[in-house]
């Protein structure tokens, strides 16, 4: 079984996804992170995010990996840990330029498709359900409305003691929902047959259980 989770920025795509995946035992591929890591490393390198042909050449160069430990994923490019840096303004505020290059695209496709090959995968991202694993047995949706998911974001980086602005949260998540949905290449849309969850009034568990009936019943 593979489950596709696609939605717009800071929908608690991967929260849900994570979730859903130690329910099942399932791998959970976080294709994000893996945009967000060519963009570090594009950064680190000087190069750049509007160069295709140097982005494509970088994405070929450089090899992204998830490691599971007991504290979470951690992502790894060429061996060095990066999963605490992909998460920050720099990086947050460039992805969507980086993502909307096919040639990028092409190279980081190719790698989730592999990572899925196997089956019993939980992906996230925004063109999984139509574009990555366009059979999927399982397609979800997830929206819920800017202010909410600026608020989610905004309590989740207060409770971890970083400076958090609502306003700029809320301007960040407009932009890159914008990009992300705008662009050329596999842009952020719905499947026509996947199942679409407003998730503003809802909590984690509640998406999650409504996530795991889709799957018993297609059991
Ligand atoms: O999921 P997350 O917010 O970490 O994704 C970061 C960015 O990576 C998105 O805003 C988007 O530009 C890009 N992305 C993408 N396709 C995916 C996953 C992420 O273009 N499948």
């Amino acid at each position: 079984m593979r489950i596709a989770i696609d939605g717009p920025a800071a929908a608690g795509k991967s929260t849900v996804a994570k979730m859903i995946a130690k329910k099942l035992n399932y791998v959970y591929i976080d294709t994000g992170a893996m945009y967000r890591a060519l963009t570090w490393k594009a950064l680190e390198t000087n190069t750049d995010v509007h160069d295709e042909n140097s982005l494509g050449a970088l994405a070929d160069q450089i090899n992204i990996s998830f490691e599971n430990t007991y504290s979470g994923q951690e992502v790894l490019v060429n061996e060095q840990n990066v999963t605490k840096e992909i998460r920050n303004h720099e990086v947050t505020n460039n992805v969507s330029y980086v993502a909307q290059h096919a040639k990028v695209r092409e190279k980081l496709v190719e790698m989730q498709r592999d990572l899925a090959k196997e089956g019993n995968v939980v992906m996230d991202g925004r063109d999984i359900g139509t574009f990555v694993l366009p059979n999927a047995e399982i397609k979800v949706f997830l929206v819920a409305s800017v202010g909410e998911r600026a608020e989610r974001r905004h309590r989740e980086n207060l409770d971890k003691g970083f400076e958090s602005d609502l306003e700029q949260l809320k301007e960040e998540i407009r932009r890159r929902d914008k990009i992300d949905s705008e662009r050329d290449v596999a842009p952020l849309i719905k499947a026509e047959d996947a199942v679409e969850i407003d998730t503003t009034s809802k909590s984690i568990e509640e998406v999650a259980n409504s996530i795991l009936s889709l799957v018993q019943s297609k059991n």
